[in-house]
């Protein structure tokens, strides 16, 4: 790849983190397990795996569990980010995983695609996020409402 900016970091390294943790999903309705990995602002590396459930609209992504153990390892910024399927090959996160992942690194965050190294602002462009609220907020404000 030739952006310097992407290859900064092990990319291989956060692939086998996810490909390791793909391993313990809990996929037995799709039998598709998905690992995600992703670096943290502060050099921490957090993962999650997805979980399905008997309710099938109820499944967890793997993002979801990669957003919760960001949070709940004390929070800060995604900054890369790669998900892998059963063979460990890249995957893009679906939809609304995307919005997920926007709101924990932004749309400078890069991710390991299918397609090379991306910023988020290229998986989801024009980004609904917390600017819009922000914004709404600010014009109320103004409005003295
Ligand atoms: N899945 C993820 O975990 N992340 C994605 O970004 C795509 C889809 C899971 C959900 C479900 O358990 C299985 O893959 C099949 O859709």
């Amino acid at each position: 790849m030739s952006d310097p900016v992407s290859n900064d970091i092990d990319w291989d390294a956060l692939r086998s983190a996810a490909t390791e943790v793909m391993h313990k999903a809990y996929a037995p309705y799709s039998d598709f397990p998905v690992g995600a990995a992703a670096l943290v602002d502060d050099g921490r590396v957090v993962v999650g795996c997805n979980v399905e459930n008997a309710s099938y609209g109820v499944t967890l992504c793997a993002e979801c569990g990669l957003v919760s153990a960001l949070h709940a390892g004390g929070g800060g910024r995604l900054t890369h980010f790669v998900c892998v399927d059963a063979r460990g090959e890249v995957l893009m996160p679906c939809g609304r995983c995307r919005q997920l992942l926007f709101e924990a690194g932004g749309p400078d965050l890069l991710l390991l695609t299918v397609s090379g190294v991306r910023r988020m602002a290229e998986v989801l462009p024009d980004a609904f996020g917390p600017d819009e609220l922000r914004a709404a907020d600010a014009a109320r404000e103004e409005g003295g409402r």
